[in-house]
């Protein structure tokens, strides 16, 4: 029997890149036509889970497949450091082995002593740009341009984003082919646009990246299954995209799960997709849902277990009162939990989850130790049943 074809953890590509393809096309032309598009600034918005980093992935592809130079990096706060000492010297030796002599003849410096002035004083923001300007212009000559990929970008790298955007923003006034994306959770995306020094991102594409549909879900489970010489019953094809939801991490762990349950067998069965879906759940708890609450204050879980009591969107008033709080109180955590992108409205006055199973994880992790008092009489006595895809 084939190997699992599903691929369950953090920025590895799925088999299928479902319900992207638009999104990806769009940059691509943008690559291949050289013509100017809004995509040649975007920013990727998005949930831990949702897709981000295998869509910039399939975006660096489409800039290789066009014979562009790709820059793919992770926010850290040595960045501009790694980029000026290490990946940019890395791509203008590879791509221009001569080039120091020929950018820099007329000011009369030799590769050597080039080399030893920026050892000796290295001026990291002002290098950035040197060398960026250097690369587009040799990707010019070559009829190409240059990609910047930023993945994972939040508020405490706002010091390394500065001198990029900087940089970034003279290189296109310049007319250069450069195209940036970035990538973040929500919260992080308005954290870094918040900060003065980065107006030009502020004028970024801003792509909110979503859950897949129905369709494009089963898509993504189907295809990878027969492709790999499997088959799955259109029954147990459907009870594991709804049990997903549409969440892509939860599409690949329920896919992967499934597949492992009996692998012996040709057919993936419903008994196999309900346990894989199970599995995926707890798995979602770990990797999704808990690293999604540790950045949150207290009240900020307080306020997300007190939407947990109801069975659909919430009632500001009704979380309040749980809270024992003012709705106006409230209201400044609804905001907050809103900007990070954890619930969004739903209706005059209401609020939702957008993760999915968040309050089933919340009801058996949070719930409990957040409002004992004042909630042991109203909290449903009814576990959640998991065994029922949706
Ligand atoms: N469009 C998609 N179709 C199918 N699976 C996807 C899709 N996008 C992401 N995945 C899967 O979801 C998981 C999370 O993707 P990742 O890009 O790491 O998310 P993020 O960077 O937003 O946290 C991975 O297992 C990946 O293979
Ligand atoms: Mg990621």
């Amino acid at each position: 029997m084939s190997d699992n074809p599903f691929r369950p953890s953090f920025g590895r590509t799925p088999p299928v890149l479902a319900g992207r393809d638009d999104l990806v096309a769009r940059f691509a032309d943008t690559f291949t036509s050289g013509a100017w598009a809004p995509e040649r600034t975007s920013l990727i918005r998005g949930l831990r889970g949702i897709g981000k980093t295998v869509l910039l992935n399939a975006i660096e592809d489409a800039a290789r497949g066009a014979g562009w130079f790709v820059i793919s990096e992770t926010a850290r706060l040595d960045l501009v450091d790694s980029l000026t000492r290490t990946v940019l010297p890395r791509l203008l030796r590879e791509h221009d082995p001569d080039g120091l002599t020929r950018h820099l003849i007329g000011g009369g410096i030799s590769s050597v002593s080039l080399s030893t002035r920026v050892a000796e004083e290295h001026r990291p923001e002002q290098d950035l740009r040197d060398q960026l300007t250097r690369l587009c212009r040799v990707a010019a000559d070559q009829r190409v341009g240059v990609l910047i990929t930023l993945d994972e970008i939040h508020g405490d790298v706002v010091d390394q984003i500065r001198p990029l955007t900087i940089a970034l923003q003279h290189l296109q006034r310049e007319e250069f082919d450069v195209a940036f994306v970035g990538a973040g959770l929500p919260g992080s995306i308005d954290e870094v646009l918040q900060d003065k020094g980065t107006t030009f991102l502020r004028r970024a594409t801003l792509i909110e990246l979503d859950s897949l549909t129905l369709d494009e879900t089963m898509r993504a489970l189907r295809e990878p299954i027969h492709t790999a010489g499997r088959t799955i019953a259109a029954e147990a094809l459907e009870q594991a995209a709804l049990a997903s939801r549409g969440y892509p991490f939860l599409v690949q762990a329920i896919g992967s799960y499934a597949w492992a349950e009996s692998p012996e067998e040709d057919e993936i069965t419903p008994v196999a997709v309900r346990a894989a879906s199970r599995r995926a759940h707890r798995t979602m708890g770990s990797n999704i849902h808990a690293p999604s609450l540790t950045k949150l204050s207290a009240t900020d879980r307080t306020f997300l277990a007190a939407m947990a009591h109801d069975e659909g969107p919430s009632r500001l008033g009704d979380v309040a009162n749980r809270m024992g709080v003012e709705t106006k109180y409230a209201s400044v955590y609804r905001h907050r939990l809103i900007t990070a992108g954890l619930i969004d409205g739903a209706g005059w006055g209401k609020v939702e989850f957008t993760l999915p199973y968040l309050r089933d994880y919340l009801r058996e992790h949070v719930v409990a130790s957040t409002l004992q008092r004042t909630a042991k009489s109203t909290f449903p006595k009814t576990e959640p049943d998991l065994r029922r895809p949706d």
